[in-house]
């Protein structure tokens, strides 16, 4: 028995040797960890159990009859991260450079088929050169298995991509299909075809890194949430946003120890210019009403104009979107939608309840931003929230007009609870276009029109530019002082925790693509 446990032991210890010590060294050498020291960066300390270890490749062709490398380029198991169960798959460079092929997909087939079948987060550590050549069509047809199994899981488990190397083809659709997206600066990319297919079809002169490199996605594209400097970074950034989700769309995210005490913010009071064409930092109200330390942003350099992002408030695990005054003065156009809309789908399909903050003037004007669709896609985030059936409240802190208004989960498409500050101005427009358009002949036949102008401007905003006629509508439910708003919404969400609505029944939605 003894020379059959010894052969054991030698696989299995070749097992752990990826492509070898020189690819290795050359991994590393690139700043790169390898899949295992990754998946032992991210799971809780020792409970990594792994699946598929002595799994090999089929294909004799092109050389691969003279290759044994176990696994298949691929790391996959379970363990617990923080406690909770967690199925991971991490794709090993040094194996063929982390190739997909048929055992190679299969592998992490089976592990989204048992996370789905669990209910627990599958995390996808890719470092891949794609489509395994040497095996043609089974790569092909492997991806696809893989796209399938992540479009049944999407809104049942949480799904998380990590990019940690290269991502380029038709791979980089499966992170795409996943709820997020984090990139290592320098070291990861992603693109559908790279610089030299680029220049040949666009002659476009164009480095990886500016194609599809980290802050690209971050900034242009919108395609990766979340950038770190480095991949120890990335795998904290994991279990960071890991830790306000739930396991699955059944269950609710874990709540933390809240001891109730004095929950006014005084600062709050300031933060709000008495001019209201002045621009403020919405993450500093942000940062003041939910608990200490908690906000956790998504997608910051895309669409600066809206602030997404996770918190906590009493505990409690919340999804925060917000105009950004800041920033274009808060405006919502294409990008922002998109955006705003993504994520508040997200927080719904995991039961995490939406926090709104709205200062927004209104939709941006322009031929940009008509030719390219703002109305299919301004619809996207009136959609996203109309259909949430999670617990939702609004803090009107500032302007609300126009459509926007109603966009920013107004208490028509079904917010639960609607607060405005005594600085909020709700109407269809600001003062003075207002009075420019009702006013008109009289303005233009009156002797002084500037003066005529600033009468009505005023008359306007005595009428409207306050929070008192939605307040008297019920559209709001309180008017409270800033100072109050933090304390108001963890005894708001407190009382909503329960809440249970259902949608009309249907096979799905057609939420404007
Ligand atoms: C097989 C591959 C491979 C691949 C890399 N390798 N990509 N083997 N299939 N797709 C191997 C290399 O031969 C090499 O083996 C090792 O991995 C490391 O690769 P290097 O080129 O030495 O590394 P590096 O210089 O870092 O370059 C990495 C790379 C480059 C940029 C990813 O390897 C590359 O361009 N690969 C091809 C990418 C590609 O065109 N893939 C197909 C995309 S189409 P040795 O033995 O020397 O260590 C696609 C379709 C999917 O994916 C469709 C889904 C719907």
């Amino acid at each position: 028995m003894s020379e059959k446990f010894d052969t054991l032991k030698e696989i299995r210890e070749e097992s752990l040797q990826g492509g070898g010590p020189k690819r290795v060294q050359s991994q590393h050498d690139k700043g790169k960890l390898t899949a295992r020291e990754r998946i032992q960066l991210l799971l809780d300390d020792g409970s990594f159990e792994e699946i598929g270890s002595l799994v090999l490749h089929r294909s004799n062709l092109f050389g691969l009859d003279k290759m044994k490398f176990y696994g298949d380029g691929v790391v996959t198991g379970y363990g617990t991260l923080n406690g909770r169960l967690t199925y991971v798959f991490a794709q090993d460079f040094t194996v063929l450079g982390g190739s997909l092929a048929e055992a190679h997909a299969e592998k992490i087939c089976r592990i989204m088929d048992l996370a789905m079948e669990n209910g627990a987060p599958v995390i996808g550590l890719n470092d891949s050169g794609g489509a395994r050549i040497q095996e043609g069509v089974v790569s092909l047809g492997g991806y696809a298995d893989i796209f399938y199994r992540n479009t049944q899981a999407s809104g049942v488990i949480p799904q998380l991509s990590a990019i940690m190397g290269p991502c380029a083809g038709g791979a980089v659709y499966s992170p795409a299909l996943t709820d997020f997206i984090m990139m290592v600066e320098n070291t990861s990319y992603m693109f559908v075809t790279g610089p030299n297919v680029v220049k040949t079809v666009t002659h476009e002169e164009v480095t990886s890194e500016e194609l599809g490199g980290a802050s690209a996605h971050a900034s242009k594209s919108g395609v990766t949430h979340l950038t770190y400097p480095n991949e120890v970074a990335c795998i904290e950034g994991i279990k960071t946003m890991l830790s306000y989700m739930p396991q699955n769309c059944e269950e609710q995210a874990p709540a933390l120890a809240y001891t109730p005490g004095d929950e006014k913010r005084p600062a709050l009071n300031n933060i709000v210019p008495d001019n209201s064409n002045q621009p403020y930092d919405m993450r500093e109200v942000i940062s003041e009403v939910v608990d200490e330390g908690t906000f956790a942003e998504i997608h910051k350099d895309f669409a600066e104009n809206i602030v997404v992002g996770f918190a906590r408030i009493g505990g409690r695990s919340i999804g925060v979107v917000a105009n950004q005054p800041a920033f274009l003065a808060g405006v919502l156009d294409i990008k922002s939608s998109q955006k705003g809309a993504r994520f508040v789908r997200f927080c719904d399909s995991f039961n995490i309840p939406l926090l709104v903050f709205e200062d927004v003037p209104g939709f941006l004007p322009g031929t940009d931003q008509e030719w390219n669709a703002i109305i299919t896609n301004g619809a996207k985030l009136l959609y996203a929230f109309s259909e949430a059936t999670v617990p939702r409240i609004t803090v009107i802190t500032r302007k609300a007009y126009g459509g926007a208004y109603d966009v920013m989960n107004s208490k028509h498409i079904g917010a639960d609870m609607n607060y405005a500050c005594p600085s909020a101005e709700i109407a269809v427009m600001g003062a003075k276009g207002a009075a420019e358009i009702i006013f008109k002949k009289e303005i233009s036949s009156a002797d002084d029109p500037e003066a005529k102008l600033a009468e009505k401007e005023a008359e306007y905003a005595e009428n409207f530019a306050n929070p008192y006629r939605a307040a008297a509508r019920g559209y709001v439910d309180e008017v409270i002082l800033p100072e109050q708003t933090r304390e108001k919404l963890i005894k708001a969400f407190k009382m909503l925790e329960n809440k249970a609505v259902k949608l009309p029944r249907k096979k799905h939605g057609n939420i404007p693509l």
